[in-house]
């Protein structure tokens, strides 16, 4: 290994132990710290499950517990099954996987992968891979295994009976990295909401918890078909995990109208909104930097991005807009995420254009435009004109340049990061933007029936008035025609 690969691979890891360590931090203050009194009793008993969370591993007798907000994912085995498609298509899926799981904080010890038509019922690999898969636990010693895929709630408690230790899936660690990253107020209510969506079918049967909790008030002569502590449990859990989910959409509920209503008034004043959007790790935010100089937080981290950054840009010859950083997509984003991330997803449903980046150099950006795109359908903002954006040029091969020009025409190359491109995307940008109207009350002379026809054709007419002096022309016009209109008047 070479020095410079040594020494970039010391500084990812000690990035990664600080962001694990952080999360602890956080994890810890919000378990001992003073939140609001509101919060109430359901809150403290979650932050007591937390506290549990946090100061033991994830062994299976903490899976049964109710795992409320954290995943606690560390020394990570990532599972894949090679069902159909091509080999790389599997193995970008699990590069993309692993990238996640760096993410979220966790220790990738390795990969492991099955060969099936499709996944095993009961435990999602055949019953002889999961033994094998068992032993690889020992071996290394991991504390959680990710699936690559969407596990049924059977699947997953299947095979965690088998590996003894924590099994989340795709979903999972998504909604995991979301939590960790959502900033307002509304993306941390909507992201909690969609973990509860998901938990609330997989919290573990209460028929394993009875006969592992209530084995012994069983044997105390409590009896069969009395409510044990095990079934009391997982009910209690259920019925306040309800509670819980009906405040949260109580109180985005409530929140929706601000946000409305800021989006209207930027309408009203005719604000034209530009969004960025695209494939996770595309470069958005480096991008809506060089675009803006604005200090976004830029990570080499997927979903750096959580909730929507808007920020005031110019065109080169001063027109305002608005240009909104969003979330990034991802392949199959779980369901309970669109929703969500209506939020942040609204921003492109409500932009004037829509920057759509793409990662050049990713061995697969055409399957990643795509996936955006599909999403692009779902939240129906495939009717809003959109600008291919080919970012990091600087770090794609040629050959790969070469195809995507050829297979989006229309698009700008650029480097966020080096900046070659920015001014010709900042021009297509100015040029694509709906132009505002300009309200002009001008007297012209009669001899610029030229301009009048131009005004009759291109503006709004409000009033016209002919006198012997001139014309007094009221319009709504562009800012070209209202310069030359202002410039023709027979008086300022
Ligand atoms: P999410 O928030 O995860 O959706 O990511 P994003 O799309 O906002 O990506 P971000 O801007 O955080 O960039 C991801 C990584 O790509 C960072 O390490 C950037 O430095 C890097 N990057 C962005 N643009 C370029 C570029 O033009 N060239 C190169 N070489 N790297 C880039």
């Amino acid at each position: 290994m070479s020095q410079e690969s040594q020494n970039n691979d010391q500084e990812r890891a000690q990035q990664i132990a600080n962001r694990v360590l952080q999360r602890r931090a956080a994890a810890l203050e919000s378990t001992y710290g003073q939140e609001e009194d509101s919060a109430g009793q359901i809150e403290r008993e979650a932050r007591q499950g937390l506290r549990r969370q946090v100061s033991h591993s994830t062994e299976l007798e903490d899976v049964s517990e109710v795992e409320y907000r954290q995943i606690r994912l560390e020394k990570v085995i990532l599972v894949g099954l090679h069902m159909s498609g091509s080999a790389a298509d599997t193995r970008n899926s699990l590069e993309e996987l692993a990238a996640l799981a760096t993410t979220a904080g966790s220790d990738v010890l390795d990969i492991f992968m099955q060969t099936r038509d499709k996944p095993d019922v009961a435990t999602y690999l055949g019953k002889g891979k999961a033994q094998e898969l068992s032993a690889l636990v020992q071996e290394l010693g991991a504390d959680t295994i990710i699936v690559d895929g969407d596990l049924s709630p059977s699947q997953r408690r299947g095979l965690e009976d088998v590996v003894k230790i924590k099994v989340v899936d795709r979903t999972a660690l998504i909604l995991d990295i979301f939590a960790q990253h959502a900033k307002s107020r509304e993306g941390k209510a909507q992201v909690e909401l969609a973990q509860l969506e998901y938990l609330l079918p997989r919290l573990r049967g209460w028929g394993e918890s009875m006969s592992r909790q209530a084995g012994g008030r069983v044997a105390a002569g409590a009896g069969i078909g009395s409510r044990g502590p095990g079934e009391t449990k997982i009910e209690l859990d259920r019925r306040r995990i309800r509670t819980r989910m009906a405040r949260l959409r109580k109180q985005i509920e409530q929140m929706a109208p601000g946000r409305l209503g800021q989006r209207s008034s930027r309408r009203r004043n005719k604000i034209p909104s530009v969004a960025i959007a695209g494939y996770t790790n595309a470069g958005k935010s480096t991008l809506l930097n060089a675009l803006t100089d604005a200090q976004v937080l830029v990570q080499d981290a997927l979903f750096a991005t959580l909730d929507p950054t808007v920020r005031r840009a110019e065109t080169p010859e001063g027109q305002v807009y608005t240009l909104t950083d969003t979330v990034g997509f991802v392949r199959n984003l779980p369901t309970q995420l669109v929703e969500a991330f209506r939020s942040t997803l609204e921003e492109v449903e409500e932009a004037d254009l829509v920057l759509h980046v793409v990662d050049a150099a990713h061995p697969d950006p055409i399957g990643q435009v795509g996936a955006v795109r599909e999403v692009f359908e779902q939240i129906k903002a495939d009717k809003i004109p959109e600008l291919i954006v080919l970012n990091k040029a600087d770090l794609a091969a040629p050959e790969q340049l070469a195809i995507l020009r050829a297979t989006y025409p229309h698009a700008i190359e650029v480097s966020a990061r080096t900046g070659v491109g920015i001014d010709v995307l900042k021009d297509e940008i100015a040029r694509r933007l709906p132009k505002p109207e300009l309200l002009v009350d001008v007297v012209l002379p009669h001899s610029a029936g030229k301009l009048l026809s131009e005004t009759h054709e291109e503006g709004e007419i409000i009033s016209e008035e002919w006198t012997g002096e001139g014309v007094h022309l009221v319009a709504k016009v562009h800012p070209n025609l209202a310069a030359r209109l202002t410039h023709a008047q027979l008086r300022p």
